[in-house]
Order: structure tokens, then sequence, then C-alpha cells
């Protein structure tokens, strides 16, 4: 079993996307997948089944009311299947004093899993801080922003302190041509040399991406988003 997190301290920069296409990514392959939503917001669990409802989730493991099986439902698209431990607002409460020993245990005592893929809030203390410590692999998605790369870079340096190298995922990068100016070019290429010799690759930013990410009625076969899949595989280096 491998253990991945997806981590950055801003909020809005594709955690929770990356982590549905990896998901299904995974899944498409051919994986046993568990992705379990970690963030109090419940974004994950309202794209994958479509609802924000207060059901048993991380917070009723994490607080000794359920079990491990107890929590874990099943969750598909176009036939791909995956495994889900959804979060709502209740994880709130307990999110910043999550305690990694404990959640290590409870994860790597589940053997059926080839992955088990974490959805962390946009915090790198917590539960994230948690997930990220016991990870095999953390995954930082940073959209091309001035706004995420003080986070981006806080986040990799966070991860430093725990021995971690985390791997960048650009999402919606288009290196500038050489001659070009304006802001773009120059946030694209300042972004790339500050986060050098931590990026693993970019992924698209669409309309059509977003839309079949958050709305579980969409046929992915429609919107050609499963053609991202193997590009993801590739580029997160785990198949
Ligand atoms: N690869 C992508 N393609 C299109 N839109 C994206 C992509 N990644 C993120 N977005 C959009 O950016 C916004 C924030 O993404 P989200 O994954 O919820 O970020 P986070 O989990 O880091 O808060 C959403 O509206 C989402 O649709
Ligand atoms: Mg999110």
């Amino acid at each position: 079993m491998k253990a991945i997190s997806i981590l950055n301290q801003k909020g809005g920069c594709g955690k929770t996307s990356l982590s549905v296409l990896t998901s299904l990514a995974l899944a498409s392959s051919g994986k046993k997948v568990l992705a379990v939503d970690c963030d109090p917001q419940g974004g994950l669990s309202a794209f994958l089944t479509g609802t924000n409802d207060e059901t048993p989730g991380l917070f009723d493991l994490l607080t000794g009311i359920k079990k491990i099986e107890e929590v874990i439902i099943s969750v598909s698209r176009d036939n791909i299947s995956f495994d889900l431990i959804r979060a709502d607002y209740r994880l709130d409460s307990i999110a910043s004093n999550a305690d990694p020993y404990s959640m290590k245990r409870q994860f790597k005592s589940i053997e059926q899993y080839d992955f088990i893929l974490f959805d962390n809030p946009p915090t790198v203390q917590g539960i994230s801080r948690a997930t990220s410590l016991f990870a095999d692999e953390v995954f930082i998605p940073a959209d091309v922003s001035m706004a995420t790369l003080g986070p981006t870079l806080y986040t990799i340096n966070a991860l430093k302190d725990i021995e971690k190298k985390g791997k960048v995922v650009l999402v919606g990068y288009k290196e500038p041509k050489e001659e070009a100016s304006g802001y773009m070019a120059e946030i694209s290429r300042k972004f790339m040399e500050a986060i050098n010799g931590y990026f693993a690759g970019n992924i698209p930013k669409t309309v059509t991406t977003a839309r079949a990410i958050s709305d579980p009625t969409i046929k992915w076969s429609d919107t050609k988003v499963d053609k991202l899949l193997s590009p993801i595989l590739e580029i997160l280096g785990v198949n």
C-alpha cells in the first residue's frame, strides 16, 4: 500500500481537483484506491457524491465512534470505481489536533488497497501534517498565480521539517514563449524558477475539466477528460 498526501497551504489551488483526477487515474488502471477527505469543508465528498450531507466519515473514525470499515463508501464515474471516506464540518473541531501516529495505525492496518490518497485542508498543520508525515509521496498542486507562489514555497519548506520532499504539480501552466512579456509570462517564469527542483509536471485547467471533476453526473467519455488520466499517472510516477 502506498499513501499519497495532496497538500498546499493555499486554498483553491487545485488540491481537491487533483485528488479526484488521481483517484480516477489510479482506479482506471486497475488499482484499488481509497480516497480520504481530510478537509472539514468536505469538498471531495461533495464532488464525488453530489451531496454535502453529514454522514459517517473521518470524524466518526478519528473520534472512535465508528470503525474504519463502517465509514468507507464506494463511488464511481463512468464505470471506474473506488472507495471514499467522507468529511463534513464536524471534522473542524478535531482537525488541528489530529494524531499522526494513531492515523498511521488506522490506515496502515487496512490491507486491501494499493493506494490511499489524502485530500488535505489548506494548512500544513494538524491533520495535513499528520497525513503528510506517514505518506510515501506528497504532491503539491499549484495554480499559476502570484497568490499561490508564497504558500507553495511555504508548503515545500514545511515538508522539509518532516523530512519529506514535496513534488509540485502545476495546474494550467503554459510555458511562455521566449519573447513573451506581460504579467502571465512573468508569473509563469517566476513560478518555474522558484519551484526549480520540485516540479513534477503540469495538468491543464479548463472549464470542461472543472465541470467533469465537480459534477458526478457528467460522462467523462463525453468531455474527453478521460484523456487526462494517463498523463496524470505519468506525472505522479505511481503507475
Ligand atoms: N485541473 C483543473 N481544471 C479546471 N479547473 C480546476 C482544476 N483544478 C482546480 N480547478 C478549479 O479551481 C477551483 C479550486 O479547486 P479545488 O480543487 O477545489 O482547490 P482546493 O482543493 O485546493 O481548494 C475549483 O473551482 C476548480 O474547479
Ligand atoms: Mg479542497
